[in-house]
């Protein structure tokens, strides 16, 4: 295993970071008390130490299967949970409305985190993350109510999920500018079948010292060869125990997962890590979820897998989705013309790295 440096945190994680989203109950689809133990065992004997969790997976049970593990050997693993999403009475009758239990503003931050240190039974969170951004507040007042758990101690460090390139902009410079705590890290979807992130996130992140990382870098397990593959399989997420289902695929998508499979068989590696190493070496970490631990030993063959620029060019040529009008100026076919007009028609001799790609 080998690790990066997560923004400017400093923090050192492990090049895979593992989700436990599904871990907890014993209900379909999801990981019971004792497979999520070995789930976690088997990422950590390979010197796994980045973990991610929130309240609301499982309402609770996640972060308490986390806490129970981590708490075996706490300075050792770098724990990560979210604020802003809570279960409501729609999803879980024995949980009672409340308008300031979710959200992004300040009262939701600080019950949030105090309840997830008590089920995880910890002194402190690695890095807390805003998990999806409510268009309620100014991400100033947001940065300066992160930095006062940050001043607690509560709280070592802070990320973002799921906001638009615009507010981690007018953040990061928030923070920088009065000296609070800096956005660390982004968590966004990032996958060979969801790629928009490309556009302004990663470049944004890029600009501002912030690092990546990608949620369901499998896409919820269609990357995993399971269901293009000619193998039998146990009833999974995506035949109906989730949100998304296999019918939310299309032809193009099936046609993506059987190149992942096509370059798995040439290299002699599993098809999950084939998906894992393209979002890596797109320069985005993976976190990676798993039902059973022989999912996780199978996505960690991973560690050995480099893909050669030919098999990054095929998977990136599968998957590829429309730029963007903005981008597609300087990206798509009339791109050399609109070039040479910016260039004042001196563009073979100007480096500009900067142009998208
Ligand atoms: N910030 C956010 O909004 C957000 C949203 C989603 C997730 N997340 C985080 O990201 C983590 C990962 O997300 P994810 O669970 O969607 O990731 P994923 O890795 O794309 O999908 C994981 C699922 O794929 C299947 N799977 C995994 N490895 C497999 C293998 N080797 N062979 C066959 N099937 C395999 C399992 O489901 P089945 O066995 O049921 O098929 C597993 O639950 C979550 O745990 C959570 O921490 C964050």
């Amino acid at each position: 295993m080998r690790y990066k440096i997560l923004g400017r945190s400093g923090l050192r994680v492990s090049e895979l970071a593992l989700g436990t989203m599904m871990m907890g109950p014993e209900e379909p689809g999801r990981a019971g008390p004792l497979e999520s133990r070995r789930i976690m065992e088997a990422y950590a004997e390979q010197g796994g130490n980045f973990f991610d969790s929130a309240p609301v997976y499982n309402n609770g049970q996640s972060e308490q299967a986390l806490g129970e593990f981590v708490n075996t050997d706490r300075e050792r693993y770098v724990v990560t949970t979210k604020y802003t999403n809570v279960m409501y009475s729609g999803l879980d009758p024995r949980i009672p409305d409340d308008p300031n239990r979710g959200g992004n503003h300040k009262k939701s931050m600080v019950q949030s985190v105090e309840g997830s240190l008590r089920r995880m039974n910890l002194d402190y969170i690695d890095l807390l993350w805003i998990h999806l951004w409510d268009f309620s507040m100014d991400i100033e007042d947001v940065m300066r109510s992160v930095n006062d758990l940050v001043q607690q101690g509560k709280v070592l460090h802070f990320g973002l999920c799921n906001t638009p390139a615009w507010v981690v902009a007018r953040g990061q410079t928030a923070a920088t500018i009065r000296g609070w705590e800096p956005i660390s890290a982004l968590q966004y979807q990032y996958n060979l079948i969801e790629r928009d992130l490309e556009f302004e996130l990663i470049p944004c992140a890029n600009a501002l010292g912030i690092a990546v990382t990608a949620f369901s870098p499998l896409s919820g397990g269609f990357l995993t060869g399971k269901y293009t593959r000619d193998v039998e399989r146990e009833s999974s997420r995506l035949d109906g125990n989730w949100f998304d289902t296999l019918e939310n695929y299309s032809e193009q998508d099936f046609i993506v997962a059987r190149k992942v499979d096509e370059i798995a068989d040439r290299l002699g590696t599993s098809s999950s890590a084939v998906a894992l190493s393209w979002v890596q070496q797109r320069g985005v970490l993976p976190m990676v979820g798993a039902r059973t631990a022989e999912q996780i030993i199978d996505s960690l063959k991973f560690l050995s897998v480099e893909l050669s620029d030919e098999d990054m060019q095929e998977l990136n040529q599968a998957s590829a989705t429309e730029w963007p009008w903005t981008y597609n100026l300087m990206q798509g076919e009339r791109s050399s013309v609109i070039r040479q007009l910016a260039a004042g028609g001196m563009l073979e001799q100007i480096d500009n790295p900067g142009f998208p790609g």
